[in-house]
């Protein structure tokens, strides 16, 4: 019976794969949409992630049968536009992914304070009296070390790598869960300088503190975590960012890139016997708790996880 359903409550889906602005104007889905939007947003596997979640929740609630997640490319000055649509069209839950995170913590004024606190919203909740923010990047980092590492944030040495929209959301993350100390890195000092300065003013009993990313790096702590949250690792001959000889064996290493799966400062850091994990379960994680608040239900993690795998490996 349930799959014979199917074909009658998800009508109206529309056929290609990446929708663009033009399909709001004239949206006919009949269900309960949801949507990542980024620019560009090809690549991106939260569809297949948070389809599999709904297929399954669908499974023992059938009130969720009709909920489906659609995957828009909209460019950055369309975005305004694009969003007063997505609310109009009732789309329950949105994800904001690049270079959208940083403009939507700007427009939505309900937000959460994380949003706030990192300048990016990455999920948006459809409410009677608008979209309102969140910010769940912060959740999948600290439940990612958490899982990857079975360890707390708390009193651990923070070594992270990069001054962009995710290093930032990793900062709040390490000073709202209270880490011993915060050391920054990036390539350039423009950049650097004032994201140290806004970290200083969410927390001034934690230390904050720089460090050229040439290293060497004088911290001898064996509770130190390092986070690459710059580019580089992106394209396969990427180099490291930063060399990890010198720190303690004991220290752990989380790349937030995902593809690929293991960039050369994981493969330095297996080589000097360290822990890592890299951005999957990060990504996974953060969808999670979208998730849970669009539809107020808690999804399979293993089920968003093995979605990711298998449409990365495809
Ligand atoms: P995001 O929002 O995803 O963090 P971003 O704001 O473009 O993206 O930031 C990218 C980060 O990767 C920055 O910290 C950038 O360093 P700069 O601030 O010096 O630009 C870093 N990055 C990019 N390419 C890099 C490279 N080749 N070597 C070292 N760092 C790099």
């Amino acid at each position: 019976m349930p799959t014979r359903l199917k074909p009658i409550l998800k009508r109206n889906l529309p056929e290609r794969d990446v929708l663009r602005l033009g399909d709001l104007a004239n949206w006919r889905f009949e269900g309960t949409p949801l949507a990542v939007v980024g620019h560009p947003v090809k690549h991106s596997v939260s569809p297949e992630m948070h389809n599999a979640a709904l297929e399954e929740l669908a499974d023992r609630n059938p009130g969720f049968k009709d909920w489906h997640y659609f995957k828009f490319d909209i460019e950055p000055e369309r975005l305004r536009e694009a969003l007063a649509l997505f609310y109009r069209n009732k789309f329950k839950g949105l994800n904001l992914t690049v270079p959208h995170k940083i403009l939507a913590a700007k427009w939505i004024e309900a937000a959460e304070p994380e949003v706030r606190l990192s300048g990016a919203c990455n999920t948006l909740l459809w409410t009677d009296n608008g979209y309102r923010g969140y910010n769940t990047d912060l959740y999948g980092m600290t439940r990612a070390i958490e899982e990857s590492f079975a360890l707390k944030l708390r009193g651990r040495q923070a070594l992270l790598i990069g001054a962009g929209g995710a290093a930032r959301a990793a900062a709040v993350a390490c000073l709202t869960h209270k880490v011993g100390a915060l050391h920054l890195t990036n390539r350039t000092r423009e950049k650097l300088d004032p994201l140290v300065e806004e970290m200083a003013g969410i927390r001034d009993d934690i230390p904050i503190k720089i460090h050229q990313l040439a290293g060497p790096f004088a911290i001898s702590s064996r509770h130190l975590i390092v986070i690459n949250a710059t580019s580089l690792g992106l394209k396969e001959s990427d180099p490291a960012p930063v060399a990890l000889k010198g720190l303690h064996p004991d220290t752990k290493v989380l790349d937030m890139i995902y593809n690929p799966s293991k960039t050369a400062l994981l493969k330095e850091a297996e080589s000097l016997g360290m822990r890592t994990a890299n951005g999957l379960p990060m990504l996974v994680f953060q969808g999670e708790r979208s998730f849970r608040i669009w539809t107020k239900k808690s999804p399979s993690v293993q089920t968003m996880f093995r979605a990711a795998v298998d449409s990365l490996a495809e």
